[in-house]
């Protein structure tokens, strides 16, 4: 559909999709696509969409992409919203979800935006692309490029990213430099890279078009819950996901999908926070952070690209931003493990996290409708695990040694007293 074309949030200047920018040609600040709201109402059947399986290109008549037979996809989208009953009576809440984003194709929420990213690189006839990335952007880059047949560069903060992530990005055939600073930096050097080698495609979520593939988020959760969730949790990095979250929850409440629009949680760690720091003192900038650390190494981000969109989702939408420590995330990694079967990654456990501190605080009721998204699967980072977790008990190969390790040995007495 035709209709859709690029806003600045700034000084509001609107620019037509032809032009290949990735911020406002005016005043520099971030720009966004606006989706043809009256169009789409006027023409499009959003019930009967709305019954279709879910995926991120079901909802192509909400996407900036004209010409579907060009889609670069590795089936995206279409993830669990697991009803997690157990966490749920632990905490005292009725409804509570998990949208489990590491059920994509690459195993992170980044394919949804991704596979539009990469869709627009080819419609703008780039032959490479590139992306700054603690490890999730970088392993989607690398798969959807090599489906594309693009050449693929990351720029990755030196020994500061997951083994699983980086084993990806090496086999999807990436060109990866490793930089000696840390993901602020090495994000810096890509805006200069583009703005001296047009010719080289930019995949950081600054680029809308990967905001719009990851908008899909909110509207799949609301068409599996049937409903709009009142509460949104959602771990903050250079906050591209929280901005994308919010535009779907807003477009589909301005198509009448949903009643209303959830309270938008952010969460970060707490040695990486400039938002939730922000959101604390209520203001409208964020200071960044030098040296951002944490366990959880694909939110060690300090100065997020997208602060104002983030913090504009969480005012508007009457929401909040909070902080968790590294052991608090660990914690919660295990819990959700043993309690619900879903193995995350760290970032991804800092929602958890949250959802403990908020109950605390009596941030919700119990009858509330709350939604985590766990955006990364567990074994993207398994040094985490191997360097936290005792190592495995190791006996002879015998039923009695291993009967003994279990506690299952059973005394002469009790083995007589079975058989009489
Ligand atoms: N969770 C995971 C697992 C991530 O990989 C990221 C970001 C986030 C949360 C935060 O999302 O940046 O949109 O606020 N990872 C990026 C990367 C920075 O390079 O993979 P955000």
């Amino acid at each position: 559909m035709n209709g859709f074309y690029f806003s600045c949030i700034g000084c509001g200047a609107t620019f037509s999709l032809s032009e290949n920018i990735y911020s406002c040609s005016r005043c520099g600040d971030l720009i966004q696509i606006e989706v043809p709201i009256d169009d789409v109402k006027e023409k499009i059947d959003l019930r009967a969409l709305r019954r279709l399986p879910i995926s991120v290109w079901k909802y192509a008549p909400l996407l900036p992409i004209a010409d579907l037979s060009k889609v670069v996809t590795l089936h995206e989208g279409g993830t669990g919203l697991h009803h997690c009953r157990r966490l749920g009576s632990l905490l005292g809440l009725e409804h509570l979800y998990v949208k489990n984003e590491g059920e994509n194709p690459t195993g992170s929420f980044k394919d949804r935006g991704m596979t539009v990213g990469i869709t627009r690189a080819l419609e703008m006839g780039a032959r490479s692309v590139i992306c700054a990335s603690t490890g999730n952007t970088a392993a989607s880059l690398a798969a959807y490029s090599a489906k594309a047949g693009l050449n693929r560069i990351v720029l990755i903060p030196s020994g500061k990213i997951a083994y699983g992530k980086l084993a990806q990005a090496i086999v999807y055939g990436a060109q990866i430099v490793q930089i000696k600073g840390n993901f602020d930096e090495a994000l810096k050097l890509v805006f200069e890279i583009c703005s001296r080698n047009r010719e080289i495609y930019l995949l950081n979520s600054v680029n809308p078009f990967r905001i719009e593939g990851q908008k899909t988020l909110a509207y799949e959760v609301c068409d599996q819950l049937n409903r709009h969730p009142d509460y949104f949790i959602i771990p903050v990095g250079n906050a591209g996901n929280i901005s994308a979250a919010w535009k779907g929850f807003t477009e589909y409440y301005n198509l009448d999908q949903i009643e209303a629009k959830p309270k938008m949680v952010g969460v970060q760690a707490e040695g990486a926070a400039p938002i939730a720091e922000a959101v604390a003192k209520r203001s409208l900038t964020i200071t960044s952070i030098n040296k951002p650390e944490t366990i959880a190494t694909a939110i060690r981000i300090g100065a997020p690209v997208s602060w104002k969109k983030a913090l504009r989702a969480i005012y508007d939408s009457e929401g909040t931003a909070l902080t968790v420590s590294d052991e608090e995330i660990l914690e919660a990694q295990s819990l959700l493990a043993r309690v619900e079967g879903l193995f995350v990654e760290p970032a991804s456990a800092a929602p958890i996290a949250a959802l403990k501190k908020l109950r605390e605080e009596s941030y919700f009721s119990k009858e509330d409708y709350v939604v985590c998204v766990t955006t990364g699967h567990g074994l993207k980072d398994p040094d985490v695990i191997s360097r936290l977790y005792e190592k495995p008990v190791e006996v002879e190969a015998e039923v009695s040694s291993i009967e003994r390790i279990l506690g299952l040995a059973k005394t002469a007495e009790t083995l007589a007293a079975q058989y009489t």
